[in-house]
């Protein structure tokens, strides 16, 4: 069993060896991601914008979590798979929290649950950590609050926000996390918070300072309808590739290239000679 764990992540950032960290949300994706020897898989609640076609995150419910997590799990077997617990599965209460975590671990097999937030969640990451369930922290840019957050945009920048952002760190980290996402933080204070914690940080938008990086993979890969954030880089653009090849695919019905001798399969004319 070579499977990345949570004591993997731990020496990692002993060892400075930088964790590497994408989303998936189906069966083949995962096949690819685990194919690759990626760290971790996240079945991240992005889902609802990149899948479900939604346009927050706030949407998602736990079925939904449990069915693409599910899928995930089957191709994964060297990656770490992490699931997000989505918007109302674990703000209620601790009990709700583990309630639905230990849900989502049983009916998907994953490895952990992120949950977004830092000391006002702190008592369901606790409860969560006290049944047995790695939990992984998210901080900076928490897309299900972006209606109180007003948007999509920057976070940590004056010194209160900042000092918010370092004492979340510390209490997940205190409380016991594994690793704490960081999202859309000033490159100079993700650094700083990294350092101050034994835990590993995971940054999006965080710069290079982090223990690790994570991206949406169909960002990271050009599959992806409209707006690319900033701090995405595209390392090939599967949208052109797909567009290319089905417009190949409708020139070659079209013009009856397409299926050719080889894609067909073959009976006796004695047969279709005694047909009535
Ligand atoms: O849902 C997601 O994809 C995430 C990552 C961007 C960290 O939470
Ligand atoms: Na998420």
């Amino acid at each position: 069993n070579t499977r990345v764990t949570v004591a993997t992540l731990r020496e990692r950032k002993e060892t400075k060896t930088p964790i590497t960290m994408l989303t998936a949300y189906d069966y083949t994706m995962a096949s690819l991601l685990d194919c690759a020897k990626i760290d971790m898989i996240l079945v991240g609640d992005s889902l609802g914008n990149v899948i479900l076609g939604y346009d927050s995150t706030i949407p998602v419910t736990v079925e939904d979590m449990i069915h693409h997590g599910r899928a995930v799990c089957r191709g994964a077997q060297y990656s770490m798979v992490v699931i997000d617990m989505p918007f109302m599965s674990y703000q209620i209460s601790a009990e709700d929290a583990v309630s639905n975590a230990g849900r989502i671990m049983k009916e998907t097999q994953a490895q952990a649950v992120k949950l977004e937030g830092g000391i006002e969640i702190l008592a369901a990451v606790k409860k969560i950590l006290a049944a047995g369930i790695p939990v992984i922290g998210h901080l900076g840019l928490t897309p299900q609050s972006v209606n109180q957050l007003g948007g999509y945009k920057v976070q940590g920048k004056d010194q209160m926000a900042a000092q918010k952002l370092m004492d979340d760190a510390k209490a997940l980290a205190q409380a016991g996390v594994s690793a704490i996402v960081l999202e859309c933080v000033p490159a100079k204070l993700a650094g700083t918070i990294t350092a101050a914690i034994s835990v590993p940080t995971i940054g999006i938008g965080a710069g290079n300072a982090c223990d690790g990086q994570v991206l949406v993979v169909n960002d990271m890969i050009g599959l992806s309808s409209g707006f690319s954030p900033k701090f995405v880089h595209k390392f090939t653009d599967m949208n052109t590739l797909v567009l290319t090849a089905v417009a190949d695919y409708k020139q070659h019905v079209t013009s009856r290239q397409f299926p050719a001798e080889q894609h067909t399969f073959k009976i006796s004319d004695e047969i279709i000679g005694k047909l009535y």
